[in-house]
């Protein structure tokens, strides 16, 4: 099949979070099981042409936004498994420091931005004469895709039988912009209206995918069902409740490429299941990076996250006391709100040998703590997949997770047969404080708790599986074209 894949971030070129791990992997899968697959994304200032030899294309996009003319380029790229990605070079737009914004702050043009990257993959289509049986859309950033498709793009050849997929990530992010903003997407403002684009009187980018697209998936099946409740659909669950029928929960995959101990180019040592020894160099290798005390013994519980309400970190806040006189070390890396930063800082400052928080994003630290962690604590208050506690079973990091959305689909608790982790049910943080505490009771039978390294590190979340649960709606979409 022919797949146009969009996504605002793709690994190793732009990343905030999993969408850049999914948007990297998932059309490397497909190009391998035989698929011709386009990735279009920005080309943000971040990235280098010359690191990753791109290569401009002698076309111009020219797209109105907002009744402006903007001009723009394509760079083509290849994707270290030879996928064929089309940098979208829009400088006023992408050449900034941040991807969606900076300090905190969103950038106020992104619904420009964004209608531009929808419209220049269209236009990329067109010009290279490019006609993809599906067109894969991620999050808000390319949601409209599927409201363009059907209103502007219909009598183009090139787009004309084209099926749409939107997947949600997280439904937490909409893309909510005055109304006006229908007007950068150069859509007709009969489309403002609550049953299409309107959202509470604002203009919705994720709606517009929601209304328009053949088919939705998200990321998890629990988190398929959780966002048709008015508890977890922000709003949208009316909507996605109509949609049921159209609407599919696939769990991500692993990209065993970057993340795994056998072959992880960050990490101070090698190992596998059948040899640990590598981790505990690495354990050592943490201790000392983080400037905690090297104590081989004391369990490490270690958390890599986006520092969001999501991200259920508060809950460990409220128990910080109770926590931090447990005989155990914790290490935080993460960016975030400013609130919480700044609650991880003093706490690390006030118990310096017993937690240590890095502030911002490094991408090489979040490998060396997955590595030398004994534990990864993830307690999210919604989570429409989640890709560490994924990586950490790899690593033998035992997952401490809610269990919610893809958490609860990833995870077995430790408590039954072949499990992998400990859960808790609410986002309450006496919970989390009881999970830790079994988790360190087990983790002081040595005997046990390696066989529960060994339960987690001998699962396979590769991604065929996934891509060929894709593939079958890609195939739907097709035959709803026909
Ligand atoms: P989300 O996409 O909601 O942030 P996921 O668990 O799906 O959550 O994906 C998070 C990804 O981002 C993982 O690859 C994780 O290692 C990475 N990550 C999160 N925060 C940081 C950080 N501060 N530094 C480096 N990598 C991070
Ligand atoms: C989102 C979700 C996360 C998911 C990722 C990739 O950022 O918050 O749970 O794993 O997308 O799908």
């Amino acid at each position: 099949m022919r797949i146009l894949f969009v996504s605002s971030e793709v690994a190793p070129y732009s990343k905030t979070g999993g969408l850049a791990d999914v948007s990297s992997a998932l059309p490397a899968t497909l190009k391998k099981r035989g698929h011709e697959i386009l990735v279009v994304t920005p080309r943000y200032g971040q990235i280098d042409v010359a690191t990753w030899d791109l290569r401009r294309r002698r076309l111009k996009l020219t797209i109105s936004i907002k009744g402006k003319t903007i001009q723009g380029g394509i760079l083509d790229g290849q994707s270290p498994e030879g996928v064929p990605i089309a940098f979208v070079d829009q400088p006023k737009y992408f050449e900034r420091q941040g991807l969606y914004g900076e300090n905190g702050q969103d950038y106020t043009d992104n619904d420009e931005r964004f209608a531009f990257l929808c419209h220049a993959a269209l236009e990329t289509c067109i010009m290279s004469g490019f006609s993809p049986d599906v067109i894969h859309l991620n999050d808000w950033q390319t949601a409209p895709i599927a409201a363009l498709v059907q209103h502007i793009y219909r009598d183009k050849p090139e787009i004309n039988s084209a099926g749409t997929l939107l997947t949600i990530h997280n439904l937490g992010y909409q893309g909510l912009f005055p109304p006006e903003a229908i007007m950068s997407l150069g859509l007709d403002w009969q489309l403002f209206t609550p049953s299409t684009m309107e959202f509470f009187g604002k203009l919705s980018f994720l709606k517009a995918g929601l209304v328009f697209a053949d088919k939705l998936t998200t990321v998890s099946p629990t988190y398929a069902q959780e966002i048709q409740t008015s508890d977890m659909g922000f709003g949208l669950d009316g909507i996605l409740k109509d949609r049921a029928e159209d609407l599919r929960g696939i769990l991500n995959g692993a990209n065993y490429r970057d993340w795994d101990p056998t072959h992880d180019a960050f990490i101070a040592s090698p190992f596998s299941m059948q040899d640990l020894s590598g981790k505990t160099v690495c354990k050592a290798d943490l201790q000392q990076k983080m400037g905690l005390p090297m104590n081989h013994d004391a369990a490490i519980i270690g958390c890599i996250s986006r520092l969001s309400d999501q991200k259920g970190i508060d809950l460990f806040l409220k128990k910080a006391t109770e926590l931090l006189d447990l005989d155990c070390q914790f290490v935080f890396l993460g960016e975030g709100q400013k609130d919480i930063e700044d609650s991880l800082d003093k706490l690390a400052f006030e118990h310096p040998h017993r937690l240590a928080f890095h502030r911002g994003y490094n991408e090489e630290l979040a490998h060396v703590i997955q590595a030398g962690s004994d534990m990864l604590l993830v307690p999210s208050r919604y989570e429409p997949c989640g890709l560490t506690q994924i990586y950490a079973l790899r690593y033998g990091t035992v997952p401490i997770v809610r269990a919610v959305g893809g958490l609860d689909d990833t995870i077995d608790d430790a408590d039954d047969e072949f499990g992998t982790g400990f859960k808790f049910r609410d986002a309450d943080s006496s919970q989390l404080l009881a999970a830790i505490k079994r988790a360190l009771t087990r983790y002081s039978d040595r005997v046990g708790w390696r066989r529960l390294m060994e339960s987690g590190m001998s699962m396979d979340f590769s991604w065929d599986l996934p891509a060929r649960r894709y593939e079958a709606v890609y195939k739907e979409i097709r035959n709803l074209r026909k």
